[in-house]
């Protein structure tokens, strides 16, 4: 229940304050800005990530989670995290964690309604794959290459974080690939969207087409693929050491999702009104706000005809 409240409370908090963006590439005003008091939204968000974290410090189980090693003491230096620390976590970890998942699911939907073609074809992949309706066996859904083509173009169009997250260069600068040396100290902010969305590395960057990541065999000769000229461009997770804590658990419900909505419902556009829903519309409207924070949009979920038959609906 916190958590489902603390997503929209989140939302009203993202969509009332300055943009981390703005205060990200300004470290000096940073400093400042933590000083500054919190709006209504902001400050209910803190407090719902109190309770979250003192209930799960409460609570006796054996089962793994991320807060099994945020609470556990490091291995090397025995250094446990303070309080306060574990609090920042727990507001992340909710802010990276479901939004993101959510904003990438909905705009994957969305252009699923918008591309019959792409629907039939994942559906068609799902049908010879799965018997009947429900949950289905999570080793079959990690096999199918073009859901996890659908996934990772969704995440490639769809990043998240669209303005990127920031890296320090090292002590004595770095020398990039292009020759250009980077001074240490200096921020860097990598730009997930920028990046995944250059032709020279995704030809064909706009459109959206799974079958993109299924010609693996041609890179691993080396001759490359037509879709993808560098690989190591597809970054919706960042990279190195700080790159995404659950981008495995978000590759998985990701996967789970689109297989199970696809293979039971037919998704359509709504109307708005007598309109025909304008999908160019509703991306204009999207905006940066560290995480992207998305309009609504009226979508259809017609169960399909031929699986309420199979099962004996
Ligand atoms: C579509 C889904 C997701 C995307 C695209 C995404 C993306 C990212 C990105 C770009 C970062 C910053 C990495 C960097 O600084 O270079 C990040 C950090 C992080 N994410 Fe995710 N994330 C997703 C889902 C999740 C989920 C489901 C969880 C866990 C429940 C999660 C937990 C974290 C944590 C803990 C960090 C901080 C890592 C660190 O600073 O060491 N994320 N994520």
């Amino acid at each position: 229940m916190y958590h489902i409240s603390s997503i929209s409370i989140l939302l009203e908090f993202l969509s009332d304050t300055l943009s981390i963006h703005v205060v990200g590439h300004l470290p000096h005003l940073q400093q400042i800005f933590r000083y500054l008091p919190m709006n209504a939204d902001g400050r209910l968000f803190t407090k719902l990530g109190d309770i979250i974290l003192t209930t799960r410090q409460a609570l006796k189980t054996p089962r793994k989670d991320i807060f099994t090693h945020l609470l556990a003491s490091d291995r090397e230096t025995g250094l446990i995290m303070t309080q306060q620390d574990l609090k920042q976590h727990v507001l992340l970890t909710i802010t990276v964690g479901a939004h993101s998942v959510s904003t990438t699911l909905t705009r994957i939907f969305a252009v699923l309604a918008s591309r019959p073609d792409v629907q039939a074809r994942l559906r068609q992949e799902l049908n010879d794959a799965f018997d009947g309706d429900g949950v289905q066996p999570i080793e079959t859904v990690r096999s199918l290459k073009y859901l996890e083509g659908v996934v990772k173009e969704g995440l490639r169009m769809f990043a998240p974080l669209v303005g990127g997250t920031p890296a320090v260069a090292p002590k004595g600068g770095i020398t990039l690939e292009t020759g250009d040396f980077i001074p240490e100290s200096t921020q860097v902010w990598i730009g997930q969207h920028v990046v995944m969305s250059e032709e020279r590395y995704f030809p064909r960057a706009t459109e959206f087409l799974p079958e993109r990541w299924m010609d693996q065999d041609a890179e691993k000769d080396g001759k490359g693929n037509q879709l993808i000229k560098d690989r190591r461009a597809w970054i919706p997770f960042g990279y190195g050491t700080h790159a995404c804590g659950g981008r495995a658990l978000a590759m998985e419900e990701l996967k789970l999702i689109v297989a199970r909505i696809v293979r039971e419902f037919d998704i359509c556009f709504g109307q708005e009104g007598d309109q025909p829903f304008k999908y160019d519309e509703w991306a204009e409207s999207w905006k940066d706000f560290f995480l992207t924070v998305i309009e609504k949009i009226d979508l259809r979920f017609m169960p399909r005809a031929e699986l309420r038959s199979e099962v004996g609906i």
